[in-house]
């Protein structure tokens, strides 16, 4: 098989969020199938919760983490660690080992971190420090600046916290001043793995049960994490509970894990894999998480082919090889409850439409004109003017198909998952494709580029006007 099995740095992916990231302009060539075996980096989310969640160990032994993920988000919430106390060594392309300070252990003077344009960073970090005796202030970059922060700051404030958002309507910055907290019963509203999330990290220092209902399954890997440093949390599809104050927590793994590959990295190859006729592709070491697999489950029910095998575990993550390959796709609908659980990925759902038979129609997603950008709008305007034929909804779209998609001028609205999704209906258009805002997708998956050339697609870079 062509491509690479080895994880590896990005060569020349742009480092996304470092402010002096240079503009770039993603070129692609339709019409080449992909072919062989990839990599994928690893997982973003896991990888932010390993390091906080090591930092929150017994000390002083490291814990070791194989596969963090080098992406630009990652990176911000290891920086704002650092900034905390933590000591951590190594680089993402080895193994990084992070020093525990014990689950009270990161309270100290006054300090001011910038989560850049990370929404994980942030909201985990604000449930992290509201339990932490010590001011904070957090601080986000311009994308990060217009995304709403209440939906932490409400339920944390319900838990006794003191965290306040600066921004207009509840936007960032964040401010507070970490204290003991209270045990609370918290219904969420939509369901948010990053605001639960923060809820139990809050939780480990707060008096008493903390419960949180989810309206709809999410991906649970901090509370499979948590389970692993033997925490008292207990959890379903729907809720989780963890009862605090938690004085103590074991090194996850022994002090040795190893994160699983990026499904949500996988899902750009797996759909261009499948719409791009003659393509054959094999992903090996994947994370399965059922919060995430949406993804899967969306492919197989418009006809393409997805095996899962060799499934294993890892630190408490279930992981395995998938493959695809082509098909005649069909159109799907979908709604609630199956939203969150293929949310980063439903910009692909849009190209998937475009290549499908039939009407494909999203509802009740109105989450994603709240990410990175308005992904419906923008999803919805690329493709339009590659040749599609969809509308956007309020909370989705409707994309009618197949039809021809060709190369176009296109804005990748400074989100790195427009920029990918982008790049895939690229790969399936005639003529080029010219993507600006490419420098974004380090955020998420350094190395997307190389990836893609590996399996024998024709992608650039070029540097922006
Ligand atoms: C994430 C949860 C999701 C997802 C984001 C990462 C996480 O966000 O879109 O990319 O790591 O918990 P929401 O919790 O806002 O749905």
């Amino acid at each position: 098989m062509a491509g690479s099995e080895g994880r590896h740095r990005s060569v020349a992916t742009p480092d996304g969020a470092a402010p002096d990231a240079p503009s770039a302009t993603l070129v692609v060539r339709g019409g080449r199938p992909l072919r062989g075996s990839i990599r994928v980096p690893g997982d973003k989310s896991i990888s932010h919760r390993a390091l906080i969640l090591g930092a929150l160990a017994d000390g002083p032994e490291p814990t070791c983490i194989a596969g963090l993920s080098a992406c630009a988000d990652v990176r911000a919430t290891r920086r704002a660690l650092e900034h905390l106390g933590a000591h951590i060594e190594g680089e993402p392309d080895g193994e990084v080992r992070i020093h525990g300070r014990g689950p009270q252990g990161l309270a100290g003077p006054p300090v001011r971190l910038d989560c850049q344009d990370s929404g994980t960073t942030m909201r985990l970090l604000a449930g992290l420090l509201a339990g932490q005796r010590r001011r904070f202030r957090l601080e986000a970059a311009p994308s990060l600046q217009r995304r709403p922060m209440n939906r932490v700051v409400e339920p944390l404030g319900r838990m006794g916290a003191e965290l306040r958002a600066l921004g207009e309507a509840g936007r960032p910055p964040l401010e507070g001043e970490g204290r003991a907290l209270r045990g609370a019963d918290l219904r969420l509203p939509r369901a948010s793995a990053q605001v639960g999330s923060a809820l139990l990290l809050a939780a480990l220092n707060a008096q008493g049960e903390t419960r949180v209902h989810y309206p709809a399954p999410v991906r649970d890997h901090t509370e499979r994490l948590l389970a692993a440093m033997a925490a008292p949390i207990a959890w379903d599809a729907r809720s989780s509970t963890l009862v605090g104050p938690v004085r103590h927590l074991a090194r996850p793994g022994g002090g040795a894990i190893t994160v699983p590959g990026d499904l949500s990295s996988a899902a750009f190859l797996l759909c261009a894999a499948a719409i791009l006729p003659g393509s054959r592709i094999r992903l090996p070491g994947v994370g399965i998480n059922p919060g995430r697999t949406g993804i899967l489950d969306i492919l197989r029910a418009m006809g393409a082919p997805v095996a899962v095998s060799g499934w294993r575990q890892s630190a408490g993550e279930p992981l395995a090889d998938l493959a695809t390959a082509a098909a005649e796709l069909a159109a799907i609908g979908l709604g609630q409850p199956l939203v969150p659980r293929a949310i980063d990925e439903l910009p692909l759902l849009a190209v998937l439409g475009a290549r499908a038979r039939g009407r494909t129609v999203l509802i009740e997603a109105g989450e994603l004109r709240l990410k990175e950008s308005d992904r419906i709008e923008a999803i919805c305007s690329g493709l339009r003017r590659m040749g599609a034929d969809i509308v956007a909804t309020e909370a989705g779209f409707i994309v009618e198909g197949p039809g021809e998609l060709r190369g176009a001028e296109l804005d990748g609205r400074g989100d790195h998952r427009i920029v990918m999704a982008l790049a895939v209906a690229g790969l399936a258009a005639t003529g080029e494709t010219r993507i600006r805002g490419a420098e974004r997708i380090g955020d998420s998956y350094p190395g997307f580029v190389e990836d893609l050339v590996g399996l024998g697609a024709q992608v650039h870079l070029e540097p922006s006007d």
